[in-house]
Protein backbone atom coordinates (compact mmCIF):
# COMPACT_ATOMS: atom_id res chain seq x y z
CA UNK A 1 0.00 0.00 0.00
CA UNK A 2 1.61 3.28 -1.29
CA UNK A 3 1.76 5.88 1.79
CA UNK A 4 -0.31 8.63 0.03
CA UNK A 5 -3.45 7.67 -2.48
CA UNK A 6 -4.72 10.22 -4.74
CA UNK A 7 -8.21 9.69 -6.38
CA UNK A 8 -9.95 11.34 -8.84
CA UNK A 9 -8.98 14.91 -6.69
CA UNK A 10 -10.59 17.98 -8.23
CA UNK A 11 -10.26 21.62 -6.59
CA UNK A 12 -12.40 24.22 -8.60
CA UNK A 13 -12.08 27.94 -7.28
CA UNK A 14 -15.52 29.76 -8.05
CA UNK A 15 -15.87 33.03 -10.01
CA UNK A 16 -17.74 35.52 -8.64
CA UNK A 17 -19.34 38.44 -10.20
CA UNK A 18 -21.86 41.69 -8.87
CA UNK A 19 -21.26 43.97 -6.32
CA UNK A 20 -24.34 44.15 -4.21
CA UNK A 21 -25.55 40.12 -5.74
CA UNK A 22 -22.60 38.49 -5.58
CA UNK A 23 -23.11 35.16 -7.52
CA UNK A 24 -20.78 33.02 -8.72
CA UNK A 25 -20.53 32.67 -12.76
CA UNK A 26 -17.94 29.84 -13.16
CA UNK A 27 -15.41 27.93 -11.99
CA UNK A 28 -11.18 28.40 -12.04
CA UNK A 29 -10.64 24.30 -12.31
CA UNK A 30 -6.85 24.24 -11.24
CA UNK A 31 -7.51 20.98 -10.21
CA UNK A 32 -9.33 18.53 -12.25
CA UNK A 33 -8.92 15.15 -11.34
CA UNK A 34 -5.72 14.34 -10.58
CA UNK A 35 -4.51 10.55 -9.47
CA UNK A 36 -1.47 10.21 -7.81
CA UNK A 37 0.40 7.32 -5.24
CA UNK A 38 3.82 7.97 -3.46
CA UNK A 39 5.20 5.01 -1.98
CA UNK A 40 7.02 5.26 1.29
CA UNK A 41 10.36 6.61 1.39
CA UNK A 42 10.13 7.86 -2.00
CA UNK A 43 9.86 11.05 -3.56
CA UNK A 44 7.55 12.02 -6.38
CA UNK A 45 8.27 14.86 -8.37
CA UNK A 46 5.12 16.80 -9.80
CA UNK A 47 6.41 19.14 -12.44
CA UNK A 48 4.40 21.95 -14.57
CA UNK A 49 4.07 25.56 -16.22
CA UNK A 50 2.85 27.88 -13.79
CA UNK A 51 -0.22 27.88 -12.99
CA UNK A 52 -1.61 23.99 -13.85
CA UNK A 53 -2.47 23.91 -10.64
CA UNK A 54 0.74 22.25 -8.63
CA UNK A 55 0.58 23.69 -5.47
CA UNK A 56 -2.91 23.58 -5.21
CA UNK A 57 -2.53 19.83 -5.31
CA UNK A 58 -0.03 19.61 -2.34
CA UNK A 59 -2.50 22.25 -0.29
CA UNK A 60 -5.47 20.06 -0.90
CA UNK A 61 -3.56 17.38 0.40
CA UNK A 62 -2.87 19.00 3.07
CA UNK A 63 -5.92 20.06 3.28
CA UNK A 64 -5.19 23.96 3.60
CA UNK A 65 -7.38 24.18 0.56
CA UNK A 66 -11.09 22.35 0.47
CA UNK A 67 -10.77 20.04 -2.55
CA UNK A 68 -14.14 19.64 -4.54
CA UNK A 69 -14.26 16.05 -5.27
CA UNK A 70 -11.69 13.14 -4.84
CA UNK A 71 -10.42 11.03 -1.96
CA UNK A 72 -6.95 11.68 -0.03
CA UNK A 73 -5.83 8.23 2.19
CA UNK A 74 -2.68 8.94 3.96
CA UNK A 75 -1.63 5.65 5.32
CA UNK A 76 -4.67 3.95 4.47
CA UNK A 77 -6.87 6.74 6.34
CA UNK A 78 -9.32 8.66 4.87
CA UNK A 79 -7.57 12.87 5.30
CA UNK A 80 -10.88 14.28 4.00
CA UNK A 81 -13.11 12.38 6.29
CA UNK A 82 -10.84 13.39 9.44
CA UNK A 83 -11.86 16.55 11.96
CA UNK A 84 -10.24 17.79 15.49
CA UNK A 85 -7.69 15.72 17.11
CA UNK A 86 -7.80 13.08 14.41
CA UNK A 87 -6.56 15.97 11.50
CA UNK A 88 -4.36 16.84 13.95
CA UNK A 89 -2.27 13.73 14.37
CA UNK A 90 -2.77 13.09 11.02
CA UNK A 91 -1.31 16.71 9.69
CA UNK A 92 1.71 16.29 12.09
CA UNK A 93 2.67 13.19 10.01
CA UNK A 94 2.43 15.52 7.38
CA UNK A 95 4.44 18.79 6.77
CA UNK A 96 5.24 21.20 3.75
CA UNK A 97 8.67 23.03 2.88
CA UNK A 98 7.37 26.42 1.23
CA UNK A 99 9.13 28.32 -1.49
CA UNK A 100 9.90 31.77 -0.01
CA UNK A 101 11.46 30.88 3.30
CA UNK A 102 11.60 34.69 4.24
CA UNK A 103 7.48 35.10 3.83
CA UNK A 104 6.96 31.75 5.48
CA UNK A 105 8.82 32.47 8.77
CA UNK A 106 7.24 34.91 10.97
CA UNK A 107 10.13 37.76 11.03
CA UNK A 108 9.06 38.36 14.68
CA UNK A 109 10.37 35.22 16.05
CA UNK A 110 13.39 34.24 16.70
CA UNK A 111 14.53 30.78 15.02
CA UNK A 112 14.19 28.91 18.62
CA UNK A 113 10.62 30.04 18.75
CA UNK A 114 9.88 29.18 15.67
CA UNK A 115 11.17 25.90 15.66
CA UNK A 116 9.73 25.49 19.57
CA UNK A 117 6.42 26.26 18.26
CA UNK A 118 5.34 22.63 16.77
CA UNK A 119 6.81 20.84 19.35
CA UNK A 120 4.90 22.91 22.52
CA UNK A 121 1.32 22.89 19.84
CA UNK A 122 1.97 19.02 19.70
CA UNK A 123 2.59 18.63 23.07
CA UNK A 124 5.94 16.51 21.57
CA UNK A 125 8.53 17.35 24.26
CA UNK A 126 8.92 20.48 26.74
CA UNK A 127 11.37 21.89 29.38
CA UNK A 128 15.00 21.09 29.13
CA UNK A 129 14.18 18.86 26.37
CA UNK A 130 12.60 21.15 23.84
CA UNK A 131 15.82 23.35 23.74
CA UNK A 132 17.94 20.31 23.18
CA UNK A 133 15.35 18.96 20.46
CA UNK A 134 15.55 22.72 18.70
CA UNK A 135 18.92 22.73 19.04
CA UNK A 136 19.42 18.65 17.25
CA UNK A 137 17.19 20.35 14.30
CA UNK A 138 19.46 23.20 13.94
CA UNK A 139 22.51 20.70 13.64
CA UNK A 140 20.82 18.36 11.13
CA UNK A 141 19.76 21.13 8.94
CA UNK A 142 23.85 22.58 9.40
CA UNK A 143 22.89 25.58 11.40
CA UNK A 144 24.67 27.13 14.11
CA UNK A 145 23.35 26.27 17.92
CA UNK A 146 23.77 30.47 18.09
CA UNK A 147 20.91 30.99 15.22
CA UNK A 148 18.15 30.48 18.29
CA UNK A 149 18.02 33.65 19.57
CA UNK A 150 18.54 34.95 16.12
CA UNK A 151 15.62 36.11 13.59
CA UNK A 152 14.51 35.10 10.23
CA UNK A 153 16.11 38.30 8.66
CA UNK A 154 19.99 38.31 10.21
CA UNK A 155 19.68 34.42 7.52
CA UNK A 156 20.45 34.06 3.66
CA UNK A 157 18.10 32.86 1.95
CA UNK A 158 19.90 29.61 1.73
CA UNK A 159 19.88 29.62 5.26
CA UNK A 160 15.73 30.56 5.73
CA UNK A 161 14.82 27.34 3.86
CA UNK A 162 17.27 25.41 5.91
CA UNK A 163 15.08 26.75 8.82
CA UNK A 164 12.15 26.07 6.93
CA UNK A 165 13.25 22.55 6.43
CA UNK A 166 13.98 22.04 10.51
CA UNK A 167 10.54 23.33 11.01
CA UNK A 168 8.95 20.62 8.77
CA UNK A 169 10.78 17.99 9.69
CA UNK A 170 10.50 19.00 13.80
CA UNK A 171 7.43 17.03 14.22
CA UNK A 172 9.88 13.70 12.06
CA UNK A 173 6.85 13.90 9.89
CA UNK A 174 6.05 10.71 7.20
CA UNK A 175 5.68 12.99 4.62
CA UNK A 176 7.16 16.44 3.26
CA UNK A 177 5.78 18.63 0.70
CA UNK A 178 8.06 20.75 -0.23
CA UNK A 179 6.89 23.41 -2.77
CA UNK A 180 9.72 24.63 -5.15
CA UNK A 181 11.86 25.01 -2.28
CA UNK A 182 14.83 25.95 -3.98
CA UNK A 183 13.08 28.21 -7.08
CA UNK A 184 13.55 31.32 -4.87
CA UNK A 185 17.16 30.83 -3.96
CA UNK A 186 20.34 31.99 -5.73
CA UNK A 187 21.49 29.20 -8.06
CA UNK A 188 25.15 28.90 -6.04
CA UNK A 189 22.80 27.61 -2.92
CA UNK A 190 20.18 25.97 -4.98
CA UNK A 191 22.41 22.75 -5.00
CA UNK A 192 23.48 22.56 -1.20
CA UNK A 193 19.78 22.74 0.08
CA UNK A 194 18.63 19.94 -2.42
CA UNK A 195 21.66 17.89 -1.25
CA UNK A 196 19.89 18.90 2.62
CA UNK A 197 16.73 17.45 1.64
CA UNK A 198 18.38 14.00 -0.30
CA UNK A 199 20.48 13.42 2.57
CA UNK A 200 17.58 13.86 4.92
CA UNK A 201 15.64 11.58 2.87
CA UNK A 202 18.05 8.69 3.54
CA UNK A 203 18.63 9.61 7.51
CA UNK A 204 14.79 10.32 8.27
CA UNK A 205 12.94 7.53 5.77
CA UNK A 206 11.14 10.69 4.35
CA UNK A 207 8.70 10.67 1.91
CA UNK A 208 8.72 13.59 -0.27
CA UNK A 209 6.40 15.53 -2.85
CA UNK A 210 8.40 17.83 -4.73
CA UNK A 211 6.88 20.76 -6.70
CA UNK A 212 8.89 22.41 -8.86
CA UNK A 213 9.35 24.28 -12.45
CA UNK A 214 12.51 22.73 -12.90
CA UNK A 215 13.16 18.73 -14.29
CA UNK A 216 16.76 19.36 -12.68
CA UNK A 217 15.74 19.97 -8.95
CA UNK A 218 13.94 17.04 -9.09
CA UNK A 219 15.72 15.08 -10.90
CA UNK A 220 18.39 15.09 -8.48
CA UNK A 221 16.31 14.61 -5.53
CA UNK A 222 14.82 11.46 -7.08
CA UNK A 223 16.65 8.27 -8.47
CA UNK A 224 15.33 7.99 -11.68
CA UNK A 225 13.19 10.70 -13.43
CA UNK A 226 12.38 11.24 -17.38
CA UNK A 227 10.38 13.63 -18.73
CA UNK A 228 6.71 12.24 -18.97
CA UNK A 229 4.17 14.33 -21.35
CA UNK A 230 4.11 17.30 -23.37
CA UNK A 231 2.51 20.61 -22.52
CA UNK A 232 -0.19 22.37 -24.13
CA UNK A 233 0.15 26.07 -24.81
CA UNK A 234 -3.43 27.14 -23.76
CA UNK A 235 -4.29 29.15 -21.07
CA UNK A 236 -4.36 28.34 -17.19
CA UNK A 237 -7.68 27.86 -16.16
CA UNK A 238 -7.81 24.15 -15.78
CA UNK A 239 -5.46 21.30 -14.58
CA UNK A 240 -4.94 18.74 -17.03
CA UNK A 241 -2.69 15.44 -16.11
CA UNK A 242 -2.07 14.55 -20.24
CA UNK A 243 -1.14 11.14 -22.24
CA UNK A 244 2.38 10.80 -23.34
CA UNK A 245 2.39 12.25 -26.14
CA UNK A 246 5.31 9.87 -27.23
CA UNK A 247 4.28 6.98 -25.95
CA UNK A 248 0.57 7.44 -25.94
CA UNK A 249 0.49 6.01 -22.66
CA UNK A 250 -1.48 7.65 -20.21
CA UNK A 251 1.14 9.52 -17.85
CA UNK A 252 2.28 6.73 -15.18
CA UNK A 253 4.42 8.50 -12.46
CA UNK A 254 4.72 5.93 -9.36
CA UNK A 255 7.33 7.10 -7.36
CA UNK A 256 11.01 6.93 -7.46
CA UNK A 257 12.82 3.84 -5.38
CA UNK A 258 14.11 4.41 -2.04
CA UNK A 259 17.85 5.95 -2.07
CA UNK A 260 20.26 3.60 -0.57
CA UNK A 261 23.12 5.95 0.98
CA UNK A 262 26.71 4.68 -0.66
CA UNK A 263 29.46 4.85 2.09
CA UNK A 264 31.95 7.12 1.79
CA UNK A 265 30.32 9.08 -1.05
CA UNK A 266 31.08 12.75 -0.45
CA UNK A 267 28.28 14.79 -0.59
CA UNK A 268 28.53 17.05 -4.43
CA UNK A 269 27.94 21.05 -4.13
CA UNK A 270 26.31 21.18 -7.75
CA UNK A 271 23.56 19.05 -9.05
CA UNK A 272 24.49 15.20 -9.74
CA UNK A 273 23.64 14.38 -13.45
CA UNK A 274 20.78 12.69 -13.93
CA UNK A 275 20.74 8.64 -13.55
CA UNK A 276 19.13 8.38 -16.73
CA UNK A 277 19.99 10.05 -20.43
CA UNK A 278 18.29 13.46 -20.70
CA UNK A 279 19.10 14.90 -23.83
CA UNK A 280 18.41 18.36 -22.18
CA UNK A 281 18.77 18.61 -18.70
CA UNK A 282 17.90 21.91 -17.75
CA UNK A 283 14.65 21.64 -19.76
CA UNK A 284 11.15 22.52 -18.44
CA UNK A 285 7.73 21.96 -19.23
CA UNK A 286 6.87 24.89 -21.54
CA UNK A 287 4.22 25.34 -24.21
CA UNK A 288 5.84 23.16 -26.98
CA UNK A 289 6.60 20.10 -25.09
CA UNK A 290 9.92 18.78 -23.91
CA UNK A 291 12.44 18.31 -26.08
CA UNK A 292 13.83 14.90 -26.23
CA UNK A 293 10.80 13.24 -24.99
CA UNK A 294 11.25 9.47 -24.04
CA UNK A 295 8.67 7.23 -22.84
CA UNK A 296 8.21 7.92 -18.84
CA UNK A 297 9.08 5.61 -16.81
CA UNK A 298 9.30 6.83 -12.82
CA UNK A 299 9.38 9.58 -10.84
CA UNK A 300 7.57 12.53 -11.97
CA UNK A 301 4.18 13.46 -13.04
CA UNK A 302 4.28 16.68 -15.45
CA UNK A 303 0.66 18.56 -15.48
CA UNK A 304 -0.28 21.05 -17.97
CA UNK A 305 -2.78 24.07 -17.92
CA UNK A 306 -5.43 24.26 -20.56
CA UNK A 307 -8.58 26.30 -20.97
CA UNK A 308 -10.52 23.24 -21.70
CA UNK A 309 -13.59 21.96 -20.10
CA UNK A 310 -12.73 18.34 -20.54
CA UNK A 311 -12.33 16.87 -17.15
CA UNK A 312 -8.79 15.42 -16.61
CA UNK A 313 -8.32 11.99 -16.58
CA UNK A 314 -4.59 12.10 -16.93
CA UNK A 315 -3.76 9.20 -14.16
CA UNK A 316 -0.31 9.90 -12.61
CA UNK A 317 -0.17 6.63 -10.29
N1 LIG B 1 -7.52 30.79 -3.84
C1 LIG B 1 -7.67 30.83 -5.17
N2 LIG B 1 -8.76 31.40 -5.73
C2 LIG B 1 -8.93 31.40 -7.06
N3 LIG B 1 -8.08 30.87 -7.95
C3 LIG B 1 -6.97 30.30 -7.46
C4 LIG B 1 -6.71 30.25 -6.04
N4 LIG B 1 -5.52 29.60 -5.85
C5 LIG B 1 -5.07 29.28 -7.07
N5 LIG B 1 -5.94 29.69 -8.02
C6 LIG B 1 -5.79 29.49 -9.47
O1 LIG B 1 -5.58 28.11 -9.68
C7 LIG B 1 -4.65 27.91 -10.72
C8 LIG B 1 -3.53 27.03 -10.21
O2 LIG B 1 -2.79 27.74 -9.20
P1 LIG B 1 -1.50 27.12 -8.51
O3 LIG B 1 -0.98 28.12 -7.55
O4 LIG B 1 -1.83 25.78 -7.98
O5 LIG B 1 -0.52 26.96 -9.76
P2 LIG B 1 0.98 26.46 -9.80
O6 LIG B 1 1.06 25.37 -10.80
O7 LIG B 1 1.46 26.15 -8.42
O8 LIG B 1 1.72 27.74 -10.37
P3 LIG B 1 3.21 28.26 -10.02
O9 LIG B 1 4.14 27.31 -10.70
O10 LIG B 1 3.25 29.64 -10.65
O11 LIG B 1 3.38 28.29 -8.54
C9 LIG B 1 -4.19 29.29 -11.17
O12 LIG B 1 -4.91 29.63 -12.33
C10 LIG B 1 -4.55 30.18 -10.03
O13 LIG B 1 -4.84 31.47 -10.46
MG1 LIG C 1 2.92 27.00 -7.16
Amino acid sequence: MSLVEVRGLKVHFPIRAGVIFERTVGAVRAVDGVDLDIDRGTTLGLVGESGCGKSTVGRALLRLEPATAGSVFFDGEDVFAKTGEELRRLRRRMQMVFQDPLSSLDPRQSIGSILAEPLRTHDVVAGPALDARVRELLDVVGLPTNAVSRFPHEFSGGQRQRVGIARAIALSPDLIIADEPVSALDVSIQAQVVNLLEELQQRLNLTYLVIAHDLAVVRHISARSTPAARSGSRPAATTRCRPCASCGRAIKCSATGPRRSRPGRSRPLTPAPCRQPRPEAESMVRPGGLPGDSPPTVGETVMSPSAGGEPNRGRLS
